[in-house]
């Protein structure tokens, strides 16, 4: 399987980077492009096997999987310039551009008949730049097996979740703008840490590896957080009065309002 990542950046570049660690694809067949050898050096770095051009029309004839990771704003006339080289009814087009619609990107790869062609919206999260990335894909025209291969490529950096595209919205509000409100709970506990006795880069490495210790317990047990968390409140103890003062102070409310505010 040829695969070509069209805009070799950041998140091109990360998918890049799961593919090569990862098993599905041969590195000498992910082809990626960029404007600048500046940014396609970088891919080489990652993977020399790995084919760079500047030239998308040649990344984009062989492949079978077109990724395509420009900036949403360059995507409609990147695919037009494509147009007259890509095969709308053999190969699958994968989009991860924030807000770009399926029927959008389906009108843009193949104007004339844009409900057959076979198209999927990818969203990652950053930390597909660690291979953990929570990745929601949405697609339409696709089959199973097609559903499934994506998912596989997408399940190199991390874990994904097939969606109905309206889940999209909310899907991007709880993982992409979530890993802020991840940080800025870890950043708020360090700035705590230090408060109570800690150097500053003492209490981020605790807050850091107590918040992969709590997402580890509740992804291997599968346990609802309350479970986890009745077992470190003892009646009477310091835990259940720190939660408290939390909730006290709006911590849930906080959370669930800032998420819906993405939307
Ligand atoms: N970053 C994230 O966390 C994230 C998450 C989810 C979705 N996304 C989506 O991913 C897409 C890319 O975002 P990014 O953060 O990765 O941006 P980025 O780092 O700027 O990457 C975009 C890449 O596109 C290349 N490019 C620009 N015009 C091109 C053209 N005509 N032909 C080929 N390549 C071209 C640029 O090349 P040069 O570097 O040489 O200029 C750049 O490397 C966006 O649509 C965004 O919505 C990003």
């Amino acid at each position: 399987m040829k695969v070509a990542i069209i805009g070799a950046g950041n998140m091109g570049g990360a998918i890049a980077a799961g593919l090569a660690k990862g098993k599905l694809v041969q590195s000498s067949d992910i082809i990626c492009t960029a404007r600048t050898q500046a940014t396609l050096d970088k891919i080489k770095a990652i993977d020399p096997d790995i084919v760079t051009t500047n030239d998308n029309a040649f990344a984009t004839k062989e492949a079978d999987i077109v990724i395509l990771a420009v900036k949403p704003w360059l995507m409609e006339e990147v695919i037009a310039d494509l147009r007259e080289h890509i095969d709308p009814f053999k190969q699958i087009f994968v989009s991860v551009a924030a807000g770009i619609t399926l029927e959008e990107l389906g009108g843009w790869i193949s104007p004339s008949s844009p409900s057959y062609a076979t198209v999927f919206r990818a969203i990652p999260n950053t930390a597909a730049a660690v291979l953990e990335s929570m990745t929601f894909i949405a697609s339409t025209n696709a089959d199973e097996d097609q559903i499934k291969m994506v998912c596989d490529i997408f399940d190199e950096m991390g874990t994904t979740m097939y969606v109905e595209e309206r889940l999209i919205p909310a899907g991007t509000a709880l993982a992409s703008c979530g890993i802020a409100f991840a940080m800025r709970y870890i950043r708020a506990a360090s700035e705590g840490g230090v408060e109570i006795g800690f150097r500053p880069e003492e209490a981020r490495k605790i807050v850091e590896y107590t918040v992969k210790g709590a997402a580890e317990l509740l992804l291997a047990s599968g346990n609802n957080p309350e479970v986890e968390i009745d077992k470190v409140t003892t009646a009477g103890g310091i835990t259940i009065k720190g939660l408290n003062e939390m909730e006290h102070e709006g911590f849930t409310s906080a959370v669930i309002k800032g998420l819906k505010a993405c939307l």
